[in-house]
């Protein structure tokens, strides 16, 4: 790609009216070095990919092959949004692929951290792959690559992004977002109409809930976790939290504990909460979450979710406690 480096005179993008002008440009830009071809886009649902994603439909239309893999770690209704949203609302071409099989079945009795991301960026490489095989007459390949990864691409962000794709693909990339910082991106797909609760996404590891299933996964305790997250994302939502605090999530340890219910033992997974701020993820402090809302997040996990029997909240700031637990 051309040009890597942002122009000092280049203005934040603040304003509708600036984001409405970048979009123009950019989709003037993408008819010129797309023409007639088609882009294939590898579509998580994140705020980045979602945002080009959105871009592309507008400079080419049906041009754009979307493919979201759904790894079976996603966030309670995500998959369902990206269907939604692309599918449905925008018209996009979409493929739709439920690997939830593929993925759960390599990770079975895999408890190390490291070995559970390789495994799953590994995989989504080879899903991706697989589908790309199979369409005809691609010659680009588009990436929500933005600013920050450029700046840290051999920083911790290069670990990270086990979702990368393969570099021996053989397409031309359109990277349409690679000068923008993440707040113009937000601003941006604001002004491309994508749902709010798109563009002002928490951030989301790209292994997703594998990582916060602590230890083997298990499609029980999965389950569980992500009932809890989706119970923790809703009372957030409904208490003016979700978009004060940056990142906030559960996590589910794969151990037991001994409890009661009904008169009777009840063995069940802690759900561990963890709620932090921070501005580059470097360091982070834990969010002052007021008891009352603990309280009722604690009754409706444990009344809600069957196989959790307690809740804890994590008090560790980073350092010295990494924001996710592995
Ligand atoms: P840590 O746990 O290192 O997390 O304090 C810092 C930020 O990075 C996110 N994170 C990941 N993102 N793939 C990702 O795409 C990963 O493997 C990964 N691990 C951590 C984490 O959610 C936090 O925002």
């Amino acid at each position: 790609m051309s040009n890597n480096v942002r122009p000092e005179s280049m203005a934040r993008i603040t304003t509708s009216q600036q984001a409405n002008a970048f979009i123009e440009e950019q989709v003037a830009q993408i008819r010129a070095q797309v023409g007639d071809k088609k882009v294939l886009l590898a579509l998580s649902g994140g705020v980045d990919s979602s945002v080009v994603a959105a871009l592309l439909i507008k400079a080419v239309g049906k041009q754009l092959v979307c493919v979201h893999v759904n790894h079976g770690l996603m966030r309670k209704g995500e998959s369902e949004q990206v269907i939604e949203v692309f599918g449905k609302q925008m018209d996009a071409n979409l493929i739709y692929v439920d690997a939830t099989d593929r993925f759960l079945n390599l990770l079975a009795g895999v408890s190390a951290p490291e070995q559970k991301r390789k495994i799953i960026g590994g995989e989504f490489i080879k899903v991706f792959d697989e589908e790309a095989a199979k369409l005809e007459g691609i010659s680009f390949l588009a990436q929500g690559t933005i600013y920050p990864d450029i700046l840290e691409s051999d920083g911790v962000k290069a670990h990270h992004n086990v979702g990368g794709l393969p570099e021996d693909m053989q397409f031309e990339l359109v990277e349409p977002l690679r000068l923008l910082y993440k707040d113009e991106v937000r601003v941006v797909g604001d002004a491309l109409g994508l749902p709010h609760s798109m563009v002002y996404r928490q951030p989301f590891p790209g292994p997703g809930l594998g990582v916060r299933c602590l230890g083997a996964i298990t499609r029980d305790r999965l389950n569980a976790l992500r009932e809890a997250d989706a119970i923790l994302r809703d009372e957030f939502d409904k208490n003016g939290l979700a978009e004060k605090v940056w990142q906030y999530f559960i996590a589910v340890p794969d151990m037991k504990s001994v409890g009661v219910k009904d008169g009777k033992r009840y063995e069940g997974w802690p759900a561990i909460i963890r709620a932090v701020n921070t501005t580059d993820a470097m360091t982070a402090t834990v969010e002052e979450i007021p008891y009352p809302l603990l309280h009722k997040i604690t009754e409706r996990i444990t009344a809600e979710v069957p196989g959790i029997n307690r809740v804890l909240y994590d008090l560790t700031p980073k350092p010295i406690g990494t924001i996710e637990w592995e």
